[in-house]
């Protein structure tokens, strides 16, 4: 199966913190696999900006390298012309140095066609706290007029700092200008929730609480803080994938069908979510630090932040209700956590015992479950009850209708694009579906907050937990309380 290469506009994309690690990890390489893909037309210009002293052949050498070491396919050709489009200012995010310069690339405003406005891009891949004043330099030096801004996580790190970065946003932008990203929006199978919900007819009528039992959401890392950290050590489980990534695929999971696939008309069901998810209890939390592994030279969550005293936690666990008529009384449990067993993303919907057995106590207890794997491996699986086979009597077993959709899709299936190009993508067509809404983010920090509250009021310590474990023995009291259990994590 071929997929379709959906055109796009030239476009100019001009990335803050051009020399930092995600521009060479993640924006270069996605837009090089674009370029590739033949969705970089004629014209399209890439300009990095940062302080480092280079011009644009340096800069072009530096773009090279990150290839060879991110991205690891492309002929020379195809490098050369790719970086025929890249250009490089020096630029002082929190000073003048280079707005000119940058300006210069730009027609003059009498040049500007409102009817047909040209597609300018700024990547905010910088640090949070540049972010005001990157936005007041490019009003200033008249690049606001029609541009789109990105933003990258973590926006704020409470409520208040949130709200506070929407507002500096927003005193030069409008909303449609802002595309704030969660790179979990972009993963193919995340999107693929929505499909599966509403392009089918099969699951919707019992998407509700008087057929699903509860949902568990997992998101297990065997990674660990890979060198950020400082910022995980202020951050946590809670701050880093909870209170975002989670929520969002929470969100997908519980919202109404919007009207149609429209960013506003999306996002305002996501909204609605978020702001019915009952506060939580603090018996419904379980946080946990992960240990050390002397045997296997592996260190603990303390060694690897240099912090002996650090309370931080790199697992959390909790019970969330969604309070609406769709969801009372269905449990929605999440957990995430790094150094665990297995990286494995996965979506669980258990659905409740059929009402009556007609084959009687012996048959045991058989309940559907829709599994949803984001990654590795996507695909769906349905469990199913039949008969066991065999010469009498009738005993009943589950199976799962396996669908992985590499299998079914064959190359497309087994290699969906990075989440970082159908993202950066879809900030140049304008779209802003897959972006998070400065409201959405609020809420989602109006939620998050008390939790972090309470743990600092209570002066909670995480629960510590082996490296290469399912995470704390709590978490599965949290579920047995409710006489239920975790699936395994399973790659
Ligand atoms: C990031 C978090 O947003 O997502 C990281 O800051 C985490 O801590 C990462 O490791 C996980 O993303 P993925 O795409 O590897 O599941």
């Amino acid at each position: 199966m071929v997929s379709r290469v959906i055109p796009v506009d030239p476009f100019d994309l001009v990335i803050f913190g051009g020399t930092g690690d995600l521009a060479q990890r993640k924006i270069l390489p996605a837009l090089f696999r674009r370029f590739r893909g033949g969705q970089m037309p004629t014209g399209a210009r890439i300009i990095g900006a940062a302080r480092a002293s280079m011009d644009t052949d340096a800069y072009r050498a530096f773009v090279m390298s990150a290839l060879q070491e991110f991205s690891g396919d492309g002929s020379a050709q195809e490098i050369a012309d790719f970086l025929s489009r890249i250009h490089y200012v020096i630029l002082d995010a929190d000073g003048d140095t280079g707005w000119s310069t940058l300006r210069g690339f730009f027609d003059q405003d009498d040049e500007f066609d409102e009817a047909n406005p040209p597609v300018r891009v700024f990547y905010f891949s910088v640090r949070p706290r540049l972010f005001g004043g990157l936005a007041e330099r490019l009003y200033r030096y008249g690049m606001a007029k029609g541009g789109r801004i990105v933003v990258e996580k973590p926006f704020g790190n409470d409520l208040e700092t949130a709200r506070t970065l929407n507002q500096m946003l927003a005193a030069y932008f409008h909303e449609s200008q802002i595309y704030r990203i969660d790179h979990y929006l972009g993963k193919e199978t995340v999107q693929n929730l929505m499909a599966i919900r509403f392009g089918n007819m099969l699951f919707e009528p019992l998407w509700n609480s008087q057929y699903v039992d509860h949902i568990q959401i997992t998101v297990a890392e065997t990674v660990d803080v890979e060198g950020r950290e400082d910022y995980y050590d202020r951050a946590g489980a809670m701050r880093d994938m909870m209170q975002n990534h989670l929520m969002q695929l929470l969100c997908l999971i519980a919202m109404e069908p919007p009207a149609k696939f429209d960013s506003d008309a999306v996002r305002d069901e996501k909204l609605k979510v978020i702001r019915a998810l009952d506060p939580v209890q603090p018996h419904h939390i379980v946080r946990g630090q992960y240990s050390g592994d002397a045997d296997v030279g592996l260190p603990s969550y303390r060694d690897t932040v240099g912090n002996q005293r650090s309370t931080t936690e790199s697992y959390v666990a909790l019970k969330a209700h969604v309070s609406n008529w769709r969801w009372a009384g269905t449990p929605f449990y999440l957990r995430t956590g790094k150094r665990l067993v297995a990286r494995s993303s996965v979506i669980n919907v258990m659905f409740k015992d059929a009402p009556h057995s007609i084959f009687g106590a012996d048959a045991g207890r058989h309940a559907n479950l829709l599994t949803i794997r984001l990654q590795p491996n996507e695909g769906i699986t349905l469990q199913v009850t039949i008969k066991e086979p065999g010469q009498g009597g009738m005993r009943l077993v589950d199976v799962p209708l396996d669908m992985s959709f590499a299998e079914a899709l064959g190359k497309e299936g087994s290699h969906p694009a990075d989440a970082y190009e159908r993202l950066i993508m879809d900030v140049i067509r304008g779209n802003q579906t897959l972006f998070m809404r400065g409201d959405e983010v609020e809420a989602a920090w109006a939620w998050t907050d008390p939790v972090i509250a309470g743990w600092t009021a209570r002066g909670d310590v995480p629960k510590p937990y082996d490296s290469a474990s399912i995470g704390p023995g709590d978490a599965d009291l949290l579920m047995r309380r409710d006489g239920r259990e975790w699936r395994g994590i399973r790659p």
